[in-house]
C-alpha cells in the first residue's frame, strides 16, 4: 500500500523502474514505447548520458546556491544558449522548478511592468477558455479549462477574463472562411478590452498550439498577428506560454517562430529540461527588462529553488545535445511522417473527427459521430479506456477528456521524443490504432466500426 496521494486513490500507477532512449522500463520487464514523453516532456527520451553527466559534474561542483547572493555558470550559460541571438528580441531569462512557477512569474512580471512605467490601472488579463496555463492559484486563474479550475472556482482570482479560443474544428461556424473566423475572434478580443477598459488590461495569455486541454490544437494563420495588434493597439503585453509546445517540441525552437508574432513574455518548461530536472523559465523582451532597469531595478518575486545550479546544468546538458545533434530536423522529418501515419490510419475512421497538429506534437479527436462531430458520453471515460488499452500494447501516449468546454470530448495527445525513428514512429501508430479500437468496442459495442 502507497503512502503516496498519488493521482487516484482508485487505480494504483505503474511502477516504473528505468528508462533508456523511447523506451520505460517496468518492475517485470516489459519495455514500454513511450508515444508522449510523459506530457509532453522527455525530449530526449530516457536515460541520456550526457545529460545525465552533466547533473553529476553539476552536484559535484555547486549543488545549490541562493539567487540572493550568487549566480552559478550553469545558469548564466542556459540562459546564453537559449537567448545568445535574442529571438525575437528577448534578452533575459528567468529560471524556476515548473510550467506552473513560469506562468506565475509571467503573470507578475507583467503586472510588475506597468508599476514600473507609471501605469498603475493595468490590473486585469484577458485568457482564452479551454487553455491551460498550470495549477497553481494564478496560473489557473488564467487557464480556461472548466473541468480543472471548478474545485476552486472561489479561490480564483476576478482579475482574469477569458475569451474563445482559435479552434477551427470545433468552433468556426459553416460557411465561415478563416479570414473571417479570424477577425471575428480578434473583434472578440477587441470587446474585452473595451468591456474591461482598455488602460485596465496588463496582458493577453495565449498557448501558440494548445496542448493538454483540446489536443494540439494550432491557430489559423492571421489569428496571432491579429490579436498581437489588439495587444499593441492598447498597449498591452503578449504573454505566449509555451510551456508545452515550445523548445523544439512543433519543429521550431519557439512555437511562435511559425506564427508570424513576437511575445513580450514567453512561458517554457517541459522541453527545456526533458525531465531531467524540474525546471521552466520565462523569456523577456529587452524593452521590458529596460523599463525595470529605468525603474526599481527589481523583479519582486522570487523562488529558493530559482536558477538551480543542478536543473540548469540538466537543461543546459538538453538544450546542446538538441542543437549538436540537429534534433529539430528530425522533429520535423518524424513529425511528417507521425502525421502521415496518423492520417493512414485514421483518416477515414468513423469515430476519428480530426488529426491535427504540428511537428512532433499531433493529436487525434475520437467523436461518436463523424458528421455531426456529436462527442461520446464523457461518462463512458474514452479517453481513459484508450490510456489502459495502449498501456496494456506497451504504449505510453496522453489521452485527456474534455476537449471541447472541459466536460465533452475525447483527444489523445502523441508527443514522442524528439530522437525517434521512423520504426518507433509506425510502432506507436500501430499500437495506438489498435488500443483506440478495443476502447472503442468497450464504449459503442461496435469495435468493427474502423473500416481502412
Ligand atoms: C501550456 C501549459 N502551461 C503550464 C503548464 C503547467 O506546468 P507544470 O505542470 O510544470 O506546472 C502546463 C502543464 O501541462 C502546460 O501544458
Amino acid at each position: 500500500m502507497s503512502r503516496i496521494l498519488h493521482r487516484s486513490l482508485h487505480e494504483a500507477p505503474h511502477l516504473a523502474v528505468g528508462g533508456q532512449g523511447m523506451f520505460i522500463e517496468m518492475a517485470d520487464g516489459r519495455m514500454i514505447l513511450d508515444g508522449s514523453g510523459g506530457a509532453a516532456v522527455s525530449c530526449l527520451g530516457h536515460g541520456n548520458a550526457r545529460v545525465a553527466e552533466a547533473v553529476a559534474a553539476q552536484m559535484a561542483k555547486v549543488s545549490y546556491v541562493h539567487t540572493g547572493l550568487f549566480t552559478n555558470a550553469a545558469a548564466e550559460e542556459l540562459a546564453e544558449t537559449v537567448l545568445g541571438d535574442e529571438p525575437g528580441g528577448l534578452s533575459h531569462a528567468y529560471f524556476c522548478s515548473s510550467g506552473s512557477e513560469a506562468m506565475e512569474a509571467a503573470i507578475k512580471l507583467a503586472r510588475q511592468y506597468f508599476l514600473e512605467i507609471g501605469q498603475p490601472a493595468r490590473t486585469h488579463f484577458i485568457a482564452r477558455r479551454a487553455s491551460y496555463h498550470g495549477n497553481t492559484l494564478g496560473a489557473l486563474s488564467a487557464g480556461g479549462n472548466a473541468m480543472r479550475r471548478a474545485p476552486y472556482a472561489e479561490l480564483l482570482s476576478p482579475a482574469f477574463s477569458h475569451v474563445s479560443p482559435c479552434f477551427a474544428y470545433r468552433f468556426q461556424a459553416e460557411g465561415e472562411s478563416d479570414a473571417q473566423y479570424v477577425r471575428r475572434l480578434a473583434d472578440e478580443l477587441e470587446a474585452a478590452f473595451q468591456r474591461l477598459g482598455p488602460s485596465r488590461v496588463a496582458a493577453f495569455i495565449a498557448e501558440p498550439v494548445v496542448g493538454a486541454t483540446t489536443g494540439c490544437v494550432a491557430a489559423l494563420p492571421g489569428y496571432f498577428p491579429a490579436i498581437r495588434a489588439v495587444c499593441d493597439r492598447h498597449g498591452a503585453l503578449l504573454i505566449l506560454d509555451e510551456v508545452m509546445c515550445g523548445m523544439g517540441r512543433t519543429g521550431t525552437m519557439h512555437a511562435w517562430e511559425q506564427e508570424g508574432v513576437v511575445p513580450d513574455i514567453q512561458a517554457m518548461a517541459k522541453g527545456l529540461g526533458g525531465g531531467y530536472q524540474p525546471i521552466g523559465g520565462i523569456l523577456i523582451a529587452a524593452r521590458v527588462i529596460e523599463a525595470f532597469r529605468a525603474g526599481s531595478g527589481a523583479f519582486m518575486h522570487g523562488h529558493t529553488y530559482q536558477a538551480h545550479p543542478v536543473a540548469c546544468a540538466a537543461a543546459l546538458a538538453v538544450q546542446k545535445v538538441i542543437r549538436d545533434d540537429d534534433l529539430l530536423a528530425n522533429v520535423r522529418a518524424m513529425g511528417l511522417r507521425l502525421q502521415a501515419q496518423l492520417t493512414e490510419r485514421f483518416g477515414n475512421h468513423a469515430h476519428v473527427g480530426d488529426i491535427r497538429g504540428r511537428g512532433l506534437f499531433q493529436a487525434i479527436e475520437l467523436v461518436a459521430d463523424r458528421g455531426t462531430k456529436a462527442p461520446f458520453d464523457p461518462g463512458r471515460r474514452l479517453h481513459e479506456r484508450i490510456k489502459r488499452a495502449a498501456f496494456e500494447r506497451g504504449l505510453a501516449v496522453y489521452p485527456m477528456g474534455g476537449t471541447i468546454d472541459g466536460r465533452l470530448g475525447d483527444h489523445v495527445v502523441i508527443a514522442p521524443p524528439y530522437i525517434a525513428e521512423a520504426a518507433h514512429i509506425d510502432a506507436i501508430v500501430e499500437r495506438l490504432g489498435d488500443a483506440v479500437e478495443a476502447a472503442l468496442a468497450g464504449v459503442t459495442g461496435d469495435g468493427a466500426a474502423y473500416r481502412n
